[in-house]
């Protein structure tokens, strides 16, 4: 990476004019609402549509329990996986599975949980949603490195170089990236989880400085439900009829492999080539690791807790056909775990990490219907998900959405003791960058106190979802209106459209420390678009 290939990018992409103001992108398809990335082709036939049948990923059971926390052990390690029918892909994976096992959890009791490393290359966990303490948390040079390596001295053979050891020179182009040094442990690693939040779909994946990208592209993602007596009490759809589906576009190389654009095969250089700098989108569509499946769904209200684990691709989810009368989606929860009250759609909107957890009453469809999950904003093949395939059996369903959900504190703009801006922009010479800067580790853009509220206002170029640890946030408005049709509920992710500015409301909440704010595009974030800020 360096300045060259950023200056290329600008003329290539946005066009010499354009460089002198990013903030007005001028190439029409940076306006394309479904297209923050490049496509990057597979090498071999595409299976058929609609033929895999949906897999579900298996739950993690603890190996022990207390009176107040659970134990969970997780072994990172190369697997090989028959993702597309009859080719063998070989995965960095959770345990030996794509996705990950499902970690469920309960809000209030903690969740230990202990990593090893049997991977080729150095990691770092992160659970996304997660409130959690600093040092648990996956901070991105806190690297785990593999089993039997010898501290830092090994993590310089190729594709498991930290950004600690690495050389100025190969860092050339992202300042500050270069001096870090991260708190490294060898072979296993044990984060807590104190379960001090809200039932809520989490997810956790690799952060590992420079490689988040290219990690979670070879499969390192996993489900981690927690739940709660609130939710609990309400008659939601459960057991088969609550379903994780985690979304996610790869590309294959003729011999199985995941395709991607990396910089440096071996990994000890982050980044991709310059024409996927805006973002790497996969060619096929996997639902829980399998490419466009279907599932044999009775006629009755389903949970679905869609996750988008895609690097780049933003998708537009549509049923089709939709029922009579619409709104097939009732959307009941977002990132941060149930809504005040439903919120129906025909489509969703949903950027890289968010989460959007809706049911849908399939008895509103004739026995026999196929119903597809699209993708509006996909092309041909990347225009279909998956599909349902609705039965004619009789079925008892006593589930149902009703009116009121939770008990949804709002945060109260005026009792905001700080605004903060945060300009999310390609630089000439610096990359992705936030607030003009390319990130570095160890530098806080904001030291909100312990218990604040602040008043957040994230403004973009082109497209970029906006990501906070720590604590969910409120969407308070979008380019000085009302926040749009998928801001409600908590959030720690929010989608910000090309020269667009959004607000939202934060409390930074019980542990101090810290934490990363980063785009969730991750060739975006991979190429230092990520920033620190510290609470205390
Ligand atoms: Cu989903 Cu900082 O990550
Ligand atoms: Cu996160
Ligand atoms: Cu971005």
């Amino acid at each position: 990476m360096n300045r060259r290939r950023f200056l290329g990018i600008g003329a290539s992409v946005l066009g010499a004019g354009a460089l002198a103001a990013v903030a007005v992108p001028s190439a029409a398809w940076l306006l394309a609402e479904g297209r923050p990335g490049r496509l990057l082709s597979s090498e071999l036939d595409l299976p058929e549509a609609f033929q895999v049948p949906l897999p579900v990923p298996a739950v993690l059971q603890p190996v022990r329990t207390d009176g107040t926390n659970d134990y969970y052990e997780i072994t990172q390690k190369v697997a090989e996986l028959e993702i597309l029918p009859g080719v063998k892909t070989e995965a960095w994976t959770y345990g030996g599975s794509y996705p990950g096992p499902t970690v469920v959890t309960r809000s209030g009791r903690a969740a230990v949980i202990k990593h090893r490393n049997e991977l080729p290359v150095a990691s770092v966990v992160h659970l996304h949603g997660g409130h959690t303490p600093a040092d648990s948390d996956g901070y991105p040079v806190d690297l785990l490195l593999p089993v039997g390596s010898s501290g830092a001295a090994a993590s310089m053979s190729p594709g498991s170089v930290s950004p600690g050891s690495m050389s100025p020179g190969t860092m050339d182009g992202m300042p500050g990236m270069r001096h870090a040094a991260g708190r490294n442990t060898v072979g296993e690693r044990t984060h807590t989880y104190p379960g001090k939040q809200r039932a809520a779909t989490l997810w956790y994946h690799d952060h590992r400085m420079g490689f988040t990208g290219p990690g979670v592209w070879r499969g390192l993602s996993g489900f981690h439900l927690v739940h709660d007596d609130e939710e609990g009490a309400l008659p939601l759809p459960r057991g088969e009829r609550d379903l994780p589906l985690m979304l996610a576009d790869r590309s294959f190389a003729a011999d199985g492999s995941f395709r991607y654009p990396s910089t440096d095969a071996a990994l000890a250089v982050p980044g991709v080539t310059d024409d996927y700098m805006n973002g790497v989108l996969g060619d096929v569509i996997l639902v829980n690791g399998a490419p466009w499946p279907r599932l044999d769904v009775d006629r009755a209200h389903y949970r679905l807790r869609l996750l988008n684990a895609s690097n780049a691709r933003l998708y537009r989810l549509e049923l089709d056909p939709q029922p009579s009368g619409g709104d097939a989606l009732v959307q009941i929860g977002s990132d941060g775990g149930l809504l005040a009250a439903p919120v129906a759609h025909d489509g969703i909107e949903i950027a890289p990490a968010e989460r959007f957890d809706v049911v849908v009453d399939f008895s509103r469809y004739p026995p026999g219907t196929q119903v597809r999950l699209l993708n509006r904003f996909g092309s041909g093949r990347t225009a279909e998900v998956m599909r349902f395939d609705v039965s004619s059996r009789p079925v008892s369903d006593d589930a149902r959405v009703p009116d009121k959900l939770s008990v949804m504190e709002e945060l109260d703009a005026s009792a905001a003791v700080t605004t903060r801006d945060f300009r999310f922009r390609r630089s000439r010479s610096d990359g992705w960058t936030i607030n003009d800067d390319p990130y570095q580790p160890g530098r806080s853009l904001a030291t909100p106190a312990l218990g604040s509220v602040e008043r957040w206002r994230f403004s973009t170029d082109v497209h970029h979802p906006v990501h906070l640890h720590l604590d969910h946030f409120q969407v308070i408005g979008r380019n000085g209106k009302d926040p749009g049709p998928w801001d409600a509920g908590w959030k720690d992710t929010v989608d910000l459209r090309p020269a667009e500015a959004v607000e939202v409301l934060v409390r930074f909440t019980d542990y101090a420390g810290t934490y990363m704010m980063h785009c969730h595009n991750l060739e975006h974030e991979d190429m230092a678009m990520m920033a620190d800020f510290t609470v205390g």
